[in-house]
C-alpha cells in the first residue's frame, strides 16, 4: 500500500496505512529483541539530509537501515552543494539516481514538499517547522505498548507551545481515534489549517480535536499528558521571552493531579527540565519517555521497509 510513496505528513496516510506502520513496527521490534534477522532492505541506501541538529533522528534512521541490511549516508548542509545554493529540484533528481530513499530534516515544510515533487524515490519528513510525523507515529506505538492496542477513546492533553509536534499530534490522534486537546497561550496556538484538516480527518474515527488556553482544563481526566520544548530549533533567540510567556504551561506534579490516576507522561526529547517539564516528572515517567525514544528506531524501520521495500 505504501510502497514507493513519500511520508511527509500523517494527514496523507489512511487509517489503514497508520495501522499497517504500527503493526510492522511492533513486529520488527519483537524480531530485533529476539535476534531474528529482518533484512528487509538488503543492499538499499538511505540518504539523510540534516539542515538542523539531531540526536535521536540520526541515530535511529542510521541504525535502523543497518539493522534492515542496508546503509545510510549522513549528509549535512556543509557536505552538500545544496548548502551552497544548488537548487532542490536538481539535488532531488541527482540523489534519486543513487539512493533508494531520502530522509530530510529542515526548516520550511515547502522544502520537503519540493524535494518530494522532484525525487523519484520515497522522501521521509524527519521534522520541519510544521510537522514531525515520524515522532508522532512513534508516540502512537509507545501509547499502544503502555495503554493497549486499541487507542480509540483515550484522551491526550498537550501542554505548551503550539508547534510541529502539536500539529502532528492533531493529525496522529485524528487517525488513531484519540481525543486530543492542546493547551497553549492564545498567541501560540498550533497551525490553524492543520487544525481544520485534523478536525475533518477525525470524523472517520470519531476523535475530538480541541484547542484551549487553560492547561488544567486540558489535563482533566487525561490518559496521556505530553509536552515539548517552549523554543523549537530556529527559535533560540526567543528563548528568554518564551520562558516568561509559557511559565504556566509546565508539566508538573500539580498539573498531573487533574489527570487520570494511570496517566502516562510523554516527551519527544530533548527536554528542558525546569521549563516545559520538571525534573521530578521526567524521572517519574522515564520508563515511558525512554521507550518513546527507543521506539523511533522500530517505527522508522517499519516506515522505511514499507516505503522502500518489496511489501
Ligand atoms: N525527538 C527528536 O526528533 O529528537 P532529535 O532532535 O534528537 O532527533
Ligand atoms: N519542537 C521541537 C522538536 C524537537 C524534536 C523542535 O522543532 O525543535
Amino acid at each position: 500500500m505504501l510502497k514507493g510513496k513519500d511520508l511527509l505528513s500523517i494527514h496523507d496516510l489512511s487509517v489503514d496505512e497508520v495501522n499497517e506502520i504500527l503493526a510492522l513496527a511492533h513486529d520488527l521490534k519483537a524480531k530485533q529483541k529476539a535476534g531474528i534477522e529482518h533484512h528487509l532492505l538488503k543492499g538499499k541506501t538511505l540518504g539523510m539530509i540534516f539542515e538542523k541538529s539531531s540526536t535521536r533522528t540520526r541515530l535511529s534512521f542510521e541504525t535502523g537501515m543497518y539493522q534492515l541490511g542496508g546503509q545510510a549516508l549522513f549528509l549535512s548542509n556543509r557536505d552538500l552543494q545544496l548548502g551552497r545554493g544548488e537548487p532542490i529540484k536538481d539535488t532531488a533528481r541527482v540523489m534519486s539516481r543513487y539512493l533508494d530513499g531520502i530522509m530530510i530534516r529542515t526548516f520550511g515544510h515547502d522544502r520537503v514538499e519540493e524535494f518530494a515533487e522532484w525525487s523519484d524515490v520515497p522522501v521521509i519528513n524527519a521534522l520541519t517547522d510544521l510537522l514531525h510525523p515520524c515522532q508522532v507515529l512513534t508516540d502512537l506505538l509507545t501509547i499502544q505498548e503502555h495503554k493497549g492496542k486499541n487507542l480509540k477513546g483515550l484522551k491526550m492533553a498537550y501542554v505548551g507551545d503550539g508547534n510541529n509536534m502539536t500539529n502532528s499530534f492533531m493529525y496522529g490522534c485524528a487517525k488513531a481515534g484519540i481525543n486530543f486537546v492542546a493547551a497553549t497561550p492564545e498567541d501560540y496556538k498550533p497551525d490553524m489549517q492543520v487544525f481544520a484538516n485534523a478536525v475533518e480527518d477525525a470524523k472517520e474515527t470519531g476523535a475530538t480535536i480541541e484547542l484551549v488556553t487553560d492547561p488544567f482544563e486540558a489535563a482533566k481526566g487525561a490518559d496521556i499528558v505530553v509536552t515539548d520544548t517552549w523554543a523549537s530549533m530556529g527559535q533560540e533567540a526567543e528563548h528568554d521571552e518564551r520562558k516568561k510567556i509559557f511559565k504556566d504551561y509546565q508539566v508538573n506534579a500539580d498539573l498531573l493531579k487533574q489527570a487520570d490516576k494511570r496517566v502516562i507522561v510523554m516527551h519527544c526529547l530533548p527536554a528542558y527540565r525546569g521549563e516545559e517539564i520538571t525534573d521530578e516528572i521526567m524521572e517519574a515517567y522515564a520508563d515511558v519517555i525512554f521507550d518513546e525514544a527507543e521506539n523511533r528506531l522500530h517505527t522508522q524501520k517499519a516506515i522505511m521497509a514499507l516505503l522502500m521495500g518489496d511489501y
